[in-house]
């Protein structure tokens, strides 16, 4: 069986959580430093020596993760990601390894520890991100103004005893993060397009933490050891054929940037998710809390808008399988044993129709949060109905519009077989005679 079927392809909706000293001057994660990506377009440019005096100051606040997993149980999500070291390289726990993060300027704290137990608490799977550069480590090398702007494929080239001493940091970090904190559901690289597969050393680091966690699930940023695809910003058109996770930042920034205010609507979003739930993936939504830890209003906004969206409709979302082609109804579809979930994205302005069904085996249909059963009309080639063949057809469905959620409306299919059977089923003996 493959490894993500047990709780990550179930679970389709988690937290992406990007927190560090960023934070507290209102810039995006880490570019800044190197004078911005293109990608990120709202993202400052600060000298090096400015950006990581600003790490100095900053205390983070070791509550701040128990607002972030509620907010994140509340919305349905099942899993959440926390960059416990960003491309910057400020560690938010005390590592015994390298000089920068919480064990320098925030003694006592540690933000990996109080972010697995509010995980816990809110039965959240938990789920760690590390980049494997680090922009600040002397061996790595650090980036300095000289090389700015950053290019990808440009990086300065290590010495031979200084990589040998960063694999170790990096070694070491990792052992830490995987050992300190008890059971870790996932690990999620970044930032591998840097240096070679063979530089990062990938088939010793993968022995490394599937000894430590044997459980663990790897993201596809440790070249060639991936167990789950990471489309950024993106949903697939085509689901890949492993299993994915699109991660998706709800405004243009990953960090708390205070200057994005660019923010994608909370319908959007939750279209997004229906779609992503609909090609068999999942979503990885993204907030970047303030320096004090703080859920900014816009972000608490979108989180509030999934609670209320999930309360009703997370049965079409968790646990459910990629559902019809895109030929067969005018939005996603989600499936569950012999139960179809059909996403209204629009608002319907004729009968809602879902073709290439087995009709014949249709039991009921109802509005999702509701037990009303609503009335359906089928259609069936006249040959099938008269040769009693047991094919496929349209379901007509009249949805009344006090049954609407604003939205997305989820249509409850009910079938005593399963409802993405492709044509015929073999007619029965009788029927064949
Ligand atoms: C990119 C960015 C990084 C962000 C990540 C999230 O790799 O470099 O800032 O954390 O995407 O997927």
């Amino acid at each position: 069986m493959r490894r993500t079927r047990d709780w990550f392809e179930p679970a389709r909706f988690g937290l992406f959580v990007h927190w560090g000293p960023w934070a507290r001057a209102g810039w995006e994660a880490s570019w800044p430093l190197v004078g911005g990506v293109v990608t990120l377009p709202l993202g400052q440019d600060i000298p090096a020596d400015e950006y990581h005096a600003n790490a100095g100051g900053w205390q983070p606040d070791p509550a701040a993760p128990e607002a972030w997993a509620t907010a994140a149980a509340a919305a349905g999500m099942r899993y959440a990601v926390l960059t416990t070291r960003h491309h910057d390289g400020y560690a938010l726990w005390p590592s015994r390894h390298g000089a920068h993060g919480v064990a320098h300027t925030a003694p006592g704290v540690d933000i990996v520890r109080t972010f697995a137990e509010a995980c816990r608490r809110h039965g959240l799977k938990i789920g760690l991100y590390y980049s494997l550069p680090d922009w600040h480590h002397p061996d790595y090398p650090a980036f300095t103004d000289a090389q700015r702007p950053y290019v990808f494929g440009g990086y300065p080239s290590p010495s031979a005893d200084g990589w040998q001493r960063y694999m170790e940091y990096v070694r070491g970090q990792i052992t830490e993060l995987l050992s300190d904190y008890g059971t870790i559901d996932m690990i999620w690289f970044d930032g591998a397009w840097e240096r070679s597969a063979d530089m990062w050393d990938v088939d010793a680091l993968e022995r490394l933490i599937r000894g430590l966690q044997p459980c663990i699930l790897i993201n596809d940023r440790l070249p060639g050891h991936g167990n789950f695809a990471t489309p950024e910003q993106f949903v697939p058109p085509e689901p890949p054929a492993e299993p994915w996770e699109t991660c998706l930042t709800m405004n243009r920034s990953w960090g708390y940037n205070s200057s994005d205010t660019d923010y994608k609507l909370p319908a959007t979003l939750v279209h997004t998710l229906s779609e992503v739930a609909g090609r068999g993936g999942n979503l990885l939504l993204n907030i970047g809390p303030d320096g004090d830890g703080r859920i900014p209003p816009p972000q608490q906004a979108r989180m509030s808008e999934f609670a209320r969206w999930m309360a009703r409709h997370a049965e079409a979302i968790i646990g459910t399988s990629a559902g019809l082609k895109p030929w067969q109804f005018a939005g996603p579809t989600t499936l569950k044993g012999n139960t179809l979930y059909c996403h209204l994205l629009m608002q319907p302005v004729a009968p809602v129709s879902v073709r290439g069904v087995p009709v014949q085996h249709l039991k009921s249909v109802r509005v999702l949060g509701h037990d009303a059963a609503l009335p359906f009309e089928i259609r069936i080639p006249v040959m099938d109905e008269l040769m009693h063949i047991d094919g496929s057809g349209e379901v007509l469905i009249d949805l009344p519009e006090a049954l609407r959620d604003p939205v997305a409306t989820v249509l409850v299919l009910e079938f005593d077989c399963d409802p993405a059977r492709s044509g015929s089923a073999a007619p029965s003996q009788e029927t064949a005679a």
